[in-house]
């Protein structure tokens, strides 16, 4: 994104635009920044030729999905709804990896049936279940156990997840039992151990660590695994520090651990392919002066984008037009829905701004479209994506139709 002639432009189409065609708010994308992001992701890794998973849970645009497929990204999916996107977006069964502490048999049913690469499994009772399932369907099965390693990501607790107070994954001793139930069975095929210890990490450190435990628990169990699943989680910049997570650190301390267990690594990526890729276009419907504080009043709300209510977390605002002025107030950036968390950020010295100007959410590429909601009986946003001067729309925004 660029300001040309003080004109907000995402490649080469300016907000302004992209209002006057398609209205607020409205999620944009960059098809240029995903390629980049997809060949800077392959390039810090290709000395060891990683499977990439896309996390479909970060972005569940059918449409954007088939562009990453473009790039030969596999998927990883936490539910049958993102087993069928992925599939419908045309990712290949066999790159397709299934995660999530909550399979249900209907689930685990339908992933045995499209033949995906590894159902990863977080308990004893899961993999009994996919014992009985596959047991019924007479077919053996390749499955993966998620160790949770018990390592601190550094991260927001919210997004935490390896951790031994997390739901997620077994302790090193119920991986044990796992794997050795897994060898006695004739209807699971045991190839591969996962982790993913959360989410935005900006520190390879604790993925060194997980990766130290997770040698020390293979040597102990003397299992080949042919998989070795690192989960995703890679932080990137949400501020202007532009920090985000080394990857020839992480890529140096993998290739460490590849020297004493050789395998395939897989990883499951979302946030840092699509999180910088797309922005939220909206408008200030009013500008509201408390007796504290300054209101700028967006019609994009938390229901749209849920990160800043959920986790406090920050996305920058952008101007669409590079005024001169600055204002000398403090603006709090709040969206229409009756909750008070329903806020994005507050700014000091922004641009000044009047009703009806319009303003970039940025960053939201991850996270944003896929966890919005209808609460307040607001219709979803249209999303678009964006090639040079080329406008796609992949979703329509949806209308009050759809949901009255
Ligand atoms: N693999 C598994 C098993 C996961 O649970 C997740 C994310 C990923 C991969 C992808 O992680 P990523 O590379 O995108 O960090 N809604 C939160 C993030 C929740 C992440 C949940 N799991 C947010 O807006 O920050």
């Amino acid at each position: 994104m660029k300001y040309i002639n003080k004109k907000l432009k995402i490649e080469g189409v300016s907000v302004e635009n992209i209002a006057k065609k398609y209205g607020t708010p409205s999620y944009c994308y960059s098809f240029n920044k995903l390629k980049e992001n997809i060949k800077d992701f392959k390039k810090n890794f290709k000395s060891f030729s990683p499977l990439i998973c896309f996390a479909i849970k970060s972005n569940t645009n059918v449409n954007l999905i088939r562009e990453i497929k473009k790039f030969g990204l596999g998927a990883d999916v936490v539910s049958m709804g993102e087993l069928m996107i992925a599939i419908k977006a045309g990712i290949n069964p066999k790159k397709i990896v299934f995660s999530g502490i909550g399979k249900t048999s209907k689930e685990i049913s339908f992933a045995i049936d499209k033949k995906i690469l590894l159902i990863n499994a977080e308990s004893e009772s899961e993999i009994r279940e996919i014992d009985r399932i596959a047991k019924l369907k007479k077919k053996k099965i390749q499955v993966g156990i998620r160790l949770n390693p018990n390592t601190d990501a550094k991260t927001l607790s919210q997004i935490s997840t390896g951790k031994k107070e997390n739901k997620f994954g077994v302790n090193e001793k119920s991986f044990i039992t796992l794997v050795n139930y897994c060898k006695k069975s004739r209807n699971i095929d045991l190839k591969c151990l996962s982790v993913h210890i959360g989410s935005q990490i900006l520190n390879y450190k604790p993925y060194e660590k997980m990766l130290k435990i997770i040698s020390k628990i293979i040597k102990k169990i003397n299992f080949k695994f042919e998989y070795i699943d690192l989960g995703g989680g890679m932080g990137i910049s949400y501020n202007f520090k532009n920090e985000k997570l080394n990857y020839q650190k992480y890529n140096f301390a993998i290739i460490k651990f590849l020297k004493s267990h050789p395998s395939k690594i897989i990883f499951e990526p979302g946030r840092c392919i699509v999180g910088n890729t797309g922005i939220l276009v909206s408008k200030v419907i009013y500008i509201k002066k408390s007796e504290k504080k300054n209101f700028i009043i967006l019609d994009a709300g938390m229901n749209d984008l849920m990160r800043p209510a959920l986790y406090g977390a920050e996305h920058k605002i952008l101007p669409s037009i590079m005024k001169n002025q600055n204002s000398k107030k403090i603006y709090e950036f709040v969206g229409p829905i009756c909750e008070s968390t329903d806020k994005f950020i507050t700014l000091k010295n922004f641009k000044k701004l009047e009703e009806k100007d319009l303003v970039t959410i940025c960053d939201v590429g991850a996270y944003g479209m896929s966890l919005s909601s209808n609460y307040n009986i607001r219709p979803k946003s249209a999303e678009l994506l964006i090639k040079g001067s080329k406008i796609k729309v992949i979703r329509k925004r949806q209308s009050y139709k759809d949901l009255i």
